[in-house]
C-alpha cells in the first residue's frame, strides 16, 4: 500500500467530518477499532453518541470496538416452529431498533435507562438448528462446526447455541440493561445458554488513532480490514450478510508473565510498546519476514503468531476482521492459579472454511502463543443483512429474506 493505514485514517476521517457524516455517530462506522470519532465536536459528550441500528449490514462489525461486550448464547425452546422464530426476529429488531436510537421500546417501563445509547449496538447470528426449522435449503454450506483442532480444550458450556446476540456499548451499565431487555422480550422463544462479557479500552482512553490492548498487554487487532474494499473483499457476502465465529481462549496470564519482554515480543513478532513489527517502524510498518538478525536468524521468528496466522502468497484470501474483547474472571478456587482471563476472540467473514480455518489449523500446528492459551469455546454463525425501517429492499427485521 503506498499510504500508511494512519496517513489513511487521519484522510477519511477529515473526509468524513467535513461531509457531515460522522455528526450523528460517536464513532464512525468504518474507523478502525479503537478509533473514537472524537475530532469532530459535534460527538462530544458521549450521551449524545449513536451508532445507526439500519443499513445494507448489521453494526457492531465494521463499527469502532466499543469499551463494554455482552455477548449471549441463546437456545430456542422446545415448540418453537418457523413462525415464531419470524415473530421473534421481527419483535427483536424493533426493540434494538428503538434502544439503539435511545428511544424506549415497548414494553420497556424505564425511558430514563434508554435515552444515551453510548453507541450501543446490536449484531444477531443464527446457528444450524435455526435453518433446520425455518429455511433447511437455505442453509449455507459452511454453517457447521469449526473443525477439531489438536490442541483444543473445548466445553460445550461455552459451545454452538441457535443463535448469538453480540451487543456492544461505551457504557457498561446501557450493555446489561440492552441485554437484559432483549433477553426478558424474547423469553417465550428462547432460553440464555451462556453469556460472554468482555471488555476492551473504554471511549476515550486511549488516543485517537491506537488500536485497543489485550491482557497480554499487546496491541491487538491492528491487521484488519479498514477501507471499503477490504470489508468487501473480506468480510460481506452480496446480500450484505456475512459469518460470525466466537472462539473463547484461555490466556494463562501467569505463566505468560515468567517470560522477560524480548521473549514475550519473539512469540507475536510485535514490540509491546507500540506493536511495530520488530523488523522497525511504527503499528503500521509492513513487518520484513526476510530480515536476518546478526546470527544469521530471522528477525521475525516463523512460528511467531503474527507469522503463523498471516495469510500465504498463494492464498490472499485468508483474512478476515477480528474484533475481540478481553474477559476477567475470579481464578478458579484450588487451581492455584492467580487469574481466569482470556479473549473473546469474535472473527467476522464471508466463509470460515475459506478464510477462517485455514488461519485456525496453521496456529493449530505451531503457533508460539499456543504455549500460553487454550481454546475452550467455539461457535459458528449466519449473520444476517442489515435492515431497513421501512418497506425497502432490504429486510425490515433481522434474517427475513431467508427465514419469512
Ligand atoms: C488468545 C489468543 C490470541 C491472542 C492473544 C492474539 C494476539 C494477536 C496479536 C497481538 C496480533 C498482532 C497485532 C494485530 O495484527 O492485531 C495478532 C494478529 C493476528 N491474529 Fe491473533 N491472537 C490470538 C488468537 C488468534 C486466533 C485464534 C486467530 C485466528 C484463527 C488469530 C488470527 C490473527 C491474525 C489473522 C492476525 C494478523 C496477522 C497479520 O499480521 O497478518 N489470532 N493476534
Amino acid at each position: 500500500m503506498s499510504v500508511s493505514r494512519r496517513q489513511f485514517f487521519a484522510g477519511s476521517a477529515a473526509a468524513a467530518a467535513s461531509a457531515g457524516m460522522l455528526s450523528a455517530c460517536g464513532r464512525d462506522q468504518d474507523a478502525p477499532p479503537g478509533v473514537p470519532s472524537n475530532s469532530d465536536p459535534d460527538n462530544q459528550p458521549l450521551q449524545k453518541a449513536v451508532v445507526e441500528f439500519d443499513g445494507p449490514h448489521q453494526a457492531g462489525i465494521a463499527t469502532a470496538t466499543q469499551a463494554d461486550l455482552n455477548l449471549a448464547g441463546f437456545n430456542l425452546k422446545d415448540g418453537v416452529d418457523k413462525a415464531s422464530i419470524n415473530r421473534l426476529m421481527r419483535l427483536w429488531t424493533e426493540d434494538a431498533r428503538e434502544l439503539a436510537a435511545g428511544r424506549t421500546p415497548l414494553g420497556s417501563l424505564e425511558p430514563e435507562m434508554n435515552v444515551w445509547p453510548a453507541n450501543l449496538t446490536f449484531t444477531l447470528g443464527l446457528g444450524e438448528r435455526v435453518f433446520d426449522i425455518a429455511a433447511p435449503n437455505k442453509k449455507p454450506d459452511w454453517l457447521h462446526d469449526i473443525p477439531a483442532m489438536t490442541r483444543d480444550e473445548l466445553d460445550p458450556a461455552w459451545g454452538q447455541t441457535d443463535i448469538a446476540l453480540q451487543i456492544c456499548a461505551d457504557d457498561p451499565v446501557m450493555c446489561a440493561w440492552a441485554l437484559r431487555h432483549m433477553t426478558r422480550a424474547g423469553a417465550d422463544y428462547v432460553e440464555t445458554a451462556w453469556i460472554q462479557q468482555g471488555f476492551m479500552n473504554a471511549y476515550g482512553a486511549i488516543p485517537t488513532g491506537q488500536t485497543p490492548r489485550n491482557l497480554f498487554g499487546q496491541v491487538d487487532g491492528t491487521v484488519n480490514p479498514y477501507e471499503e474494499d477490504e470489508y468487501a473483499k473480506q468480510v460481506w457476502r452480496e446480500d450484505g450478510s456475512t459469518s460470525l465465529v466466537i472462539r473463547r481462549i484461555a490466556m494463562h496470564l501467569d505463566e505468560w508473565e515468567m517470560l522477560d519482554r524480548a521473549s514475550r515480543e519473539e512469540a507475536v513478532g510485535r514490540k509491546l510498546a507500540d506493536g511495530a513489527p520488530l523488523t522497525g517502524g511504527d503499528e503500521f510498518t509492513e513487518p520484513d519476514f526476510e530480515a536476518i538478525d546478526g546470527y544469521g536468524l530471522p528477525v521475525i521468528d516463523r512460528n511467531s503468531h503474527m507469522a503463523r496466522s498471516r495469510p500465504p502468497a498463494d492464498h490472499p484470501e485468508q483474512r478476515f476482521k477480528r474484533r475481540p474483547y478481553n474477559y476477567n474472571l475470579p481464578p478458579v478456587p484450588g487451581s492455584g492459579e492467580l487469574s481466569n482471563a482470556g479473549l473473546i476472540f469474535i472473527a467476522f467473514q464471508k466463509d470460515p472454511d475459506v478464510q477462517f480455518t485455514p488461519v485456525l489449523q496453521r496456529l493449530d500446528e505451531a503457533d508460539r502463543l499456543n504455549e500460553w492459551i487454550t481454546h475452550i469455546g467455539s461457535a459458528v454463525y449466519w449473520v444476517p443483512p442489515g435492515t431497513d425501517p421501512g418497506q425497502g429492499e432490504s429486510d425490515t427485521y433481522w434474517g427475513e429474506s431467508v427465514l419469512a
